[in-house]
């Protein structure tokens, strides 16, 4: 059975409320954490920093998921690790020497994670895919929360897929942008095994039955 997990991002929660909406999502139906790092650098935004992530881990209780869209993430690997990220995500876009990277995140003690912005092909990762425990599929450009899909990311999960049933992998494979109860059935049956939602769910009058939604959604077997 294929894993099937939901990261809520706390890009989208209520910063002046961080504590409550851990809380929500510490006693929800949700799997992961999703933490959004931006740089204004790589991208256009600047989220949060090492102090605001210091104080979400003193709260989660689950398995927390670093999204790195910074420039020259080799830096703060060792920093984010210590302070409770479960697993770290570079972009492959400014990592150059990916490969050493990759390695200073195990050392560290995370998962690896690398995300794909929509224009870059799967077929980059190609000798690199059996040190990456998460491949983070972008579907929308990175940098801002409540954009829409990109419909063009079900063709880049079924490469990726094979990419990875072909290398014998064990690489989970993640969506980020724009999902939404209207996409993610199709998401999962086509191959993704994480789903990060951040608006859909927080932007929505009741997030624990959201999340629980988008539980049975992606439940939903195949007639
Ligand atoms: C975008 C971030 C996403 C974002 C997703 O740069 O990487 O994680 O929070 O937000 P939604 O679900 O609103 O598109
Ligand atoms: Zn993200």
């Amino acid at each position: 059975m294929p894993q099937k997990l939901i990261a809520p991002s706390l890009l989208a929660s209520d910063f002046a409320n961080l504590q409550r909406d851990i809380e929500m999502i510490n006693t929800s139906d949700a799997d992961w954490f999703h933490v959004d790092i931006m740089d204004g650098l790589f991208v256009p935004n600047i989220s949060l920093g090492m102090p605001v992530f210091k104080a979400i881990t003193t709260h989660t209780k689950k398995f927390v998921d670093v999204h790195l869209m910074i420039v020259d993430p080799d830096r703060f690997v060792v920093e984010f690790a210590a302070l409770g990220a479960s697993s770290i995500t570079v972009h492959y876009e400014a990592c150059p020497h990916l490969h050493r990277t990759l390695q200073f995140i195990k050392q560290a003690g995370a998962k690896t994670g690398v995300a794909l912005n929509p224009h870059t092909p799967v077929g980059v990762l190609k000798e690199v895919i059996s040190m990456i425990d998460v491949v983070c599929m972008m579907s929308v450009n990175p940098g801002f929360g409540g954009q829409t899909f990109i419909e063009n990311t079900y063709n880049k999960i079924t490469e990726l897929k094979e990419l990875i049933r072909s290398t014998n992998a064990s690489t989970l494979i993640e969506i980020d942008g724009g999902v939404t109860d209207e996409n993610a059935h199709k998401l999962i049956k086509t191959g993704a095994n994480v789903l990060v939602s951040g608006s859909f769910i927080f932007k929505s009058e009741n997030p624990p039955e959201t999340i629980k939604n988008l539980r049975s959604i992606i439940n939903i077997k195949e007639q």
